[in-house]
């Protein structure tokens, strides 16, 4: 699959860096949530679901983390290691989060509240779901969501 990566505006001088993310501006979506991952091992692996509405921006803001993406095509791997860009990740996509470097710290910014009834955590439906024809009808309705 293609992965989208976001490059942020960054404002550095010499008292360091910062980047400011706005909902519907900087990020694609307006934010209701944020959480981040810390404190994780190097050989743990987190994730391992997809959502079905759900879309989200992972940024490393420290440390770096692999992230393993699928939306039924194949999966593609990432890196993220670099405070100053994110990977987007829509619907309906299978995601694996594992090689957390031990500083590693993820921040998520989503576009609705937690909702564990919007997960799937299990590969075999997430493949029958992404690949069900009633889907692709849906995705391919006018107007486009
Ligand atoms: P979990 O979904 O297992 O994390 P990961 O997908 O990274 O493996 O979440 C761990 C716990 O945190 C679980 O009890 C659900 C809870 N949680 C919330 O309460 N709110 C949230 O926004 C998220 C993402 C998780």
């Amino acid at each position: 699959m293609d992965i989208a990566r976001i490059p942020f505006q960054t404002h550095g001088d010499s008292r360091g860096m910062l980047v400011a993310l706005e909902g519907a501006r900087d990020v694609p979506f307006e934010i209701r949530r944020v959480y981040y991952i810390f404190a994780t091992q190097d050989a743990v692996r987190r994730g391992q679901h997809a959502h079905r509405s759900l879309t989200q921006l992972a940024v490393a803001v420290r440390g770096s983390v692999t992230f393993l993406l699928d939306d039924g095509t194949g999966p593609a791997e990432v890196t993220l290691d670099d405070p100053t860009s994110g990977v987007l990740i829509g619907p309906m996509v299978w995601r694996e989060l594992h090689h957390f470097s031990e500083d590693c710290v993820v921040m998520v910014l989503a576009d609705q509240w937690y909702d564990p009834t919007d997960y799937i955590g299990d590969y075999e439906q997430f493949l029958r779901e992404v690949q069900s024809p009633a889907r692709h009808e849906v995705a391919g309705a006018w107007p486009r969501r």
